[in-house]
Order: structure tokens, then sequence, then C-alpha cells
């Protein structure tokens, strides 16, 4: 049994010790926001932290991580309120998104070790691929995220995922948003 802290909370995997972090966060913990793409190291779709260290979650074992506190894209804030979400949203930025949890876990690692990163080191931290060509937009939101960052400027959370059926309706219009379902009868009703 392999244990260590995810997301604050104390884990004990039953796996295989050499099972790679990033499947026993999707399959066993059901954290699928961290994103399988290359397995290999270069991509980045897996990063995570580790005790605040962005890490590729592909490419080290659970043994590895034994007795790590390790934080996913769901527990970066508690509301997605962290700068860098915030100025993500702010920026429009995704675009296909698969890459995106990929990015901001590696963009908050920057902003916690260094709070005003030039051009260069966010070049040099920011390793990530994205196949949608999102670099620049990335750029202007890790900027737009040390002003959050050190109060200069506010920005709203980011609103909570997912579509409203009544928007998706207006969207598209085959779509039909579902009724309410109709209250049970109470016995004394009957
Ligand atoms: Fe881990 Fe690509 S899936 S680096
Ligand atoms: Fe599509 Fe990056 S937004 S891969």
């Amino acid at each position: 049994m392999t244990s260590f802290t995810v997301n604050g909370q104390p884990v004990h995997y039953k796996m295989d010790p050499e099972t790679p972090l990033l499947w026993a966060l999707r399959d066993a913990s059901n954290l699928t926001g961290t994103k399988y793409g290359c397995g290999a190291g270069q991509c980045g779709a897996c990063t995570v932290h580790i005790d605040g260290k962005a890490v590729r979650s592909c490419q080290i074992t659970i043994a590895a991580a034994e007795g790590t506190f390790v934080t996913t894209i769901e527990a970066l804030s508690r509301d997605r309120s962290h700068p860098v979400q915030q100025a993500w949203v702010a920026e429009n930025l995704p675009q296909c998104g698969y890459c995106q949890s990929g990015m901001i876990m590696a963009a908050a690692a920057l902003l916690a070790e260094i709070p005003r990163p030039s051009d260069e080191d966010i070049d040099a931290a920011m390793t990530n691929i994205c196949r949608c060509g999102t670099y620049p937009r990335i750029r202007k939101a890790i900027h737009r995220a040390v002003r959050v960052q050190a109060g200069r400027e506010k920005l709203a959370a980011a609103p909570p995922g997912g579509i409203d059926p009544e928007d998706a309706a207006r969207t598209v219009p085959a779509l039909t948003p579902p009724k309410p379902s109709p209250k049970p009868k109470k016995l004394s009703d009957r």
C-alpha cells in the first residue's frame, strides 16, 4: 500500500507501486482534471503539484510519491479563484481546453516560485504543449495573473463548469431543456 496526501486528504492506494501517479489520480481517485496526453513527459497535460512544484504525473510512480503532498487542478483553489484561473478566464484563453489544466498548474507553480516572472522565466517554465497554439494568450494571462496576485487588478472568480440547459437550447434549437419532473404525490393526497 502506498500512502500520500492528495488535495489535503490522506490516501492509501492498493495498487502496484510502479503505477504512474497519473493513473492513480484518474482511475482510483476519479480526479480526471489531470489529463493524459503523451505519457512520455513531453506534453505537460498531466501536470500536478508535488510539494508545491510542477511535476508531470505520467513520469512518477506512486511509490516515488510516498509521503508527499499532491495537489491537482481540482484543488488549486476551492472556488476557481486562484489568480491564474481568474486571468485565464479574463483572457478567454482556452481553445479546445485539453492542455489547460496542465498549463494552469504549471503557471501556478511558476508564480509561487517567481511572483513577477519575465518573459524568459515564462518561456523556461511553460514547456507544456498546446496543439491549439494558445501560447501568446498564455504569456499574456500569466502577466495578468501577476497583477491579480499582487492586488493591482481585481477579477471575478471563474464561473462554475458545465452548460446551463436553457442556454444550450438557445444555442442549439434542436435541444430541448429537460422539464422539471413532477413532485411525487404524498400518500395523503391520493
Ligand atoms: Fe505526461 Fe504528456 S501525459 S507529459
Ligand atoms: Fe487545445 Fe491547448 S487549448 S490543446
